[in-house]
């Protein structure tokens, strides 16, 4: 691992790698820790850290932040520059394979993909059974477990074979979700169209319409920046799972299950919610300052990471303002700078800035997104990098399984149930 990929000199860290500690630090309360037995030489005790924000538990090579300095980049490109210049696919093969594809590549990648598009029969029928009523993010979990009784691969664990499983989540998803809406809102099916993107596909089986190439582009780009970022809690969860010697569809349900949380990627729904419930410019200001005097958090500010600008949320800024404008919701972009103006009067201070949730709501709703797809939208994006850290867990697995600090009672007698 390359010193860049470590984390700030002044964090604390306790750095678990799959085979071996690197360091680590004497806390209090940990004296009555058991010991674990790490060599023939070497014996240390697990530290207490909760939450695990100063633990390493894997190394990497998919993706770089430095949360100081606000950087984030797959296999050392910049965010940035990523957004500006790739392709969703394109940056999928970077993720996938540590770097960029000659154009023949590139044009193989996205045949392979567009080629697993569509879904089983089974699998749309399956869709219509869903209550109507269900949560997008409860039926894309189900959907998603349920592909694997239709994959013969399922269960190989061979390198080749979860590549060709990870295709295929990533390449179905999409019919997932807007196969799911359409049939909430008892509308027919639109099947994948397999001559274009993942993001033009998506829109035109959801809408039942090709979209402009303004709107596939700025889902492209919504793609791009949510297709990875470190050892997230859904990608934590993914690897936790895949260390087991589970499957792929096991370890991205556990994934998809884990980024529903209003903490991870439900906060954008989250942020969408609340710009309708602040509705104007004027009650924007005692609104957020009620909030914080409640010390609620406000949705799409703070990150366990960036203790700066996130760089996703720089780009999508900028990106957002002419969404809107084209779409007819500058409205919403106004309201969302004038929530950001007041938090860093109020709380920058705290290293507290917008995060990538925070402009993807409008940009989102400026889509013609119905809100309750906006997490859907990232765990369409963010199966590349769940399956990328996957595949790169097994390459040097070590079953992730940390302790826990128990405080409960010692020597507790059994009371027969008639005497309690
Ligand atoms: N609004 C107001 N105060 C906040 C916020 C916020 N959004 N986030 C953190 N704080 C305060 C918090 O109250 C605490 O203050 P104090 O020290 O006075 O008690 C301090 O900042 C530290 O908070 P923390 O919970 O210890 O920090 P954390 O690193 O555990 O939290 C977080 C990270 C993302 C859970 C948190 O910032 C949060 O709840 N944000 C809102 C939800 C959100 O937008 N989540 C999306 C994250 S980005 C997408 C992704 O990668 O999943």
């Amino acid at each position: 691992m390359s010193d860049r990929a470590t984390v700030r000199e002044s964090d604390p860290i306790v750095v678990i790698a799959a085979s071996h500690y690197h360091r680590e630090l004497e806390r209090p309360g940990t004296e009555s820790l058991p010991m674990i037995q790490q060599t023939e030489t070497q014996q240390s005790a697990p530290v207490f850290d909760k939450g695990l924000a100063n633990t390493i538990v894997a190394e990497s090579e998919i993706s770089f932040i430095d949360g100081a300095k606000g950087i984030l980049e797959y296999v050392g490109i910049g965010i940035d520059e990523l957004a500006r210049n790739s392709t969703f696919e394109e940056v999928v093969f970077l993720l996938w394979n540590r770097r960029l594809p000659k154009a023949a590549e590139l044009a193989a990648f996205i045949k392979s993909i567009q080629a697993e598009y569509d879904l089983p029969e089974q699998m749309w029928e399956l869709i219509r059974q869903c209550p109507k009523d269900a949560g997008p993010m409860h039926a894309l979990r189900t959907l998603v477990s349920a592909l694997a009784m239709f994959d013969a691969e399922a269960d190989d664990p061979s390198p080749a074979a979860n590549q060709r499983k990870s295709m295929r989540l990533l390449a179905k998803t999409p019919a997932l979700i807007a196969g799911f809406d359409r049939h909430r809102k008892g509308t027919t099916f639109v099947k994948p169209d397999k001559t274009m993107t993942i993001a033009g596909s998506f829109l035109t089986m959801l809408n039942g319409q090709k979209p402009t190439r303004t709107v596939e582009r700025a889902l492209d780009v919504c793609l791009i920046l949510h297709a990875d970022h470190g050892l997230n809690a859904s990608t934590f969860a993914a690897r936790v799972t895949i260390s087991t010697l589970s499957d792929m569809y096991s370890a991205i349900t556990s994934a998809i299950g884990t980024l529903k949380g209003p903490l991870h990627g439900g906060a954008n729904e989250e942020v969408m919610h609340m710009l309708n419930e602040i509705g104007s410019m004027e009650n924007i200001e005692p609104y957020i300052k009620n909030k914080l005097a409640r010390k609620e958090r406000v949705m799409g500010f703070g990150h366990r990471v960036y203790k700066a600008y996130d760089p996703r949320a720089t780009y999508l800024k900028t990106f957002t303002k002419q969404v809107a404008a084209d779409t007819g919701n500058r409205k919403l972009y106004e309201m969302s700078r004038k929530i950001e103006e007041i938090m860093a009067k109020e709380v920058a201070a705290k290293g507290i800035y917008p995060n990538v949730d925070f402009y993807s709501a409008t940009t989102y709703f400026s889509l013609g997104l119905d809100l309750d797809l906006f997490t859907p939208m990232f765990a369409m994006s963010r199966i590349a990098g769940w399956a990328a850290h996957c595949i790169e867990q097994l390459a040097d697995n070590k079953l992730i399984r940390p302790h826990v600090k128990y405080t409960g009672p010692h020597n507790a007698a059994y009371v027969p149930v008639e005497k309690r």
